[in-house]
């Protein structure tokens, strides 16, 4: 393994220097794959599966634009790729578990194409046990690397290709942000723009701090310049991204915060629809209430995780709100844009969590009315501190709970999904239905619509009238 300890965020130029660096490593790489391509008599085919949440999907693209300059076919197929990677997500149990289940796959596949290279990268790969189990238990994955060094993914794909033995680097922290590499988006019409990286909360459940390290903020101009390029390149909507993105700023010295970034955004021009994910109720300001209320390209939407509706859960999860503030939260939220989507994460079964406790977020998720909840089983995650918490909620205890807040969660949600019915929107197209003669987009609050129309409205922005609501999506029809 690699330098552990004392890894600071390096200068500017030093940033510039490593790009220019890595970008040299693509050009080698380029090479490297037509020689090899020549030899097979085809092209070398990549695959990437992508675990886990919108960070680790935009990391995802940056790995596949070095993909795709390098000289790689994407397929969407793993058993026919030369090279895969699974960018893997730690956030629960499950998570993990999926991936040690694909990893089963993927070496009965490689049993019958010995030349196949696996490698891994992403959130688990930050964790010692992880590494060490798959360095004894999966000797067929060829490369290991981290959250913190994605940046030399160039450097790091040239060796595997060249050394033909396994490479295992993994930092603790992120000397070099991955801000210059070539990215390949999912979509032409809309994209996510890091805003910042890391978190600094320590949520007492949560292992995100430990795998994604200390919170960073870009620089707003180099986030203008990113979104005015994507402006440039077709991209219509973009979704600004971090943890936590109402601290944006916190660790620069520029005076600005997320309400002033927002703004400044809104303003590029190109740019019809601003999202953002995730924001943490401690730090939701009004200005950012008032900035999203006085300007129509920030979308109808904010998902606003609570987690708990008890007070006392609430504290031990160290989330830094009560139930009140929250409920506060949403009043002026409402107050400010009578319309906005609210969505919501809940985790059920934190230790000690009681009945009453349990009840208090039924009540709470009645009280708000949440256009949808993601929610959680609680998962222990090793080496947070609500892992060594006593009173664990038994599984049965904590499993029947969740189906009674899927039960109420369902109801706030088909009620406040359908109050749109009759209007018109507007619809960013974003794909075709499988049904023939329908196509799929969002309205600006974030509810799925499904529409006549065909290929070629993908990516635009059309009116639509949203004829019938069918529980969590409208049917719809375009106006005229
Ligand atoms: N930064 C975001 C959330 C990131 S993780 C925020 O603070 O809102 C996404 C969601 O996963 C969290 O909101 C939480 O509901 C859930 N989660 C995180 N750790 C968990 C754990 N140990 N068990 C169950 N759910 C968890
Ligand atoms: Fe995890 Fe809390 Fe940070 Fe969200 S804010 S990533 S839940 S520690
Ligand atoms: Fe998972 Fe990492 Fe995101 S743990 S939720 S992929 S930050």
């Amino acid at each position: 393994m690699s330098e552990k300890w004392g890894i600071q965020l390096r200068s500017d130029e030093e940033q510039n220097g490593e790009a220019a660096r890595q970008m040299e490593f693509v050009d080698e790489a380029r090479g490297l794959v037509a020689e090899l391509s020549e030899q097979m008599g085809r092209q070398l085919i990549s695959h990437i599966t992508t675990f886990g949440c919108q960070m680790n999907a935009r990391d995802s693209e940056k790995l596949r634009g070095i993909f795709a300059a390098a000289g790689f076919t994407d397929t969407d197929n793993e058993d026919e790729a030369d090279i895969v990677i699974y960018n893997t997500c730690t956030v629960r149990e499950n998570a993990d578990e999926h991936v040690y289940g694909r990893l089963g796959h993927l070496n009965s596949v490689k049993r019958k194409k010995p030349g196949m290279i696996i490698g891994l990268c992403g959130c688990m790969m930050q964790e010692q046990h992880v590494v060490e189990k798959i360095r004894k238990s999966y000797p067929f994955v060829d490369l290991i690397f981290g959250t913190h060094n994605l940046y030399a993914f160039p450097e790091l794909l040239v060796r595997t290709l060249k050394e033909k033995k396994r490479i295992i680097e993994i930092l603790e922290a992120t000397p070099y942000l991955p801000e210059s590499l070539p990215t390949e988006r999912k979509y032409p019409f809309k994209s996510g723009v890091n805003i910042m990286y890391g978190c600094n909360n320590f949520c007492t459940y949560c292992i995100v701090p430990y795998v994604r390290g200390r919170e960073i903020s870009r620089k707003s101009a180099d986030i203008i310049q990113e979104c005015e390029k994507l402006a440039a390149d077709g991209v219509r909507e973009v979704m600004l991204l971090g943890q936590n993105v109402n601290s944006y700023g916190k660790t620069l010295d520029e005076g600005i915060g997320f309400a002033g970034l927002l703004d400044a955004v809104c303003k590029v021009d190109g740019i019809d629809r601003v999202r953002f994910m995730t924001s943490h109720p401690k730090d939701l300001s009004d200005e950012l209430i008032d900035v999203m209320a006085g300007n129509p390209k920030v979308c109808r939407h904010m998902h606003l995780p609570v987690q708990s509706g008890s007070d006392r859960i609430l504290k031990m999860m160290n989330r830094h709100y009560d139930r009140e503030h929250y409920r506060m939260l949403v009043e002026n939220l409402r107050h400010a844009m009578p319309d906005i989507s609210l969505t919501t994460d809940i985790i059920v079964g934190f230790p000690g969590e009681t009945e009453e406790d349990f009840e208090d977020t039924l009540s709470l998720v009645r009280e708000v009315g949440f256009d949808s909840a993601y929610t959680f089983l609680y998962s222990v995650r090793t080496g947070t501190p609500a892992a060594k918490m006593e009173n664990q909620v038994p599984y049965d205890v904590a499993h029947a709970r969740f189906d009674r807040l899927l039960a109420e969660v369902k109801v706030s949600a088909e009620k406040m999904c359908s109050r749109f019915e009759g209007q018109v929107h507007n619809v960013l197209v974003e794909e075709k239905n499988r049904q023939p003669g329908l196509v799929t987009g969002r309205i600006s609050h974030n509810l799925v619509v499904h529409l006549t129309g065909d290929e070629s409205m993908i990516g635009q922005i059309v009116p639509v009238r949203l004829i019938q609501c069918k529980g969590f999506y409208y049917l719809g029809e375009p106006v005229r």
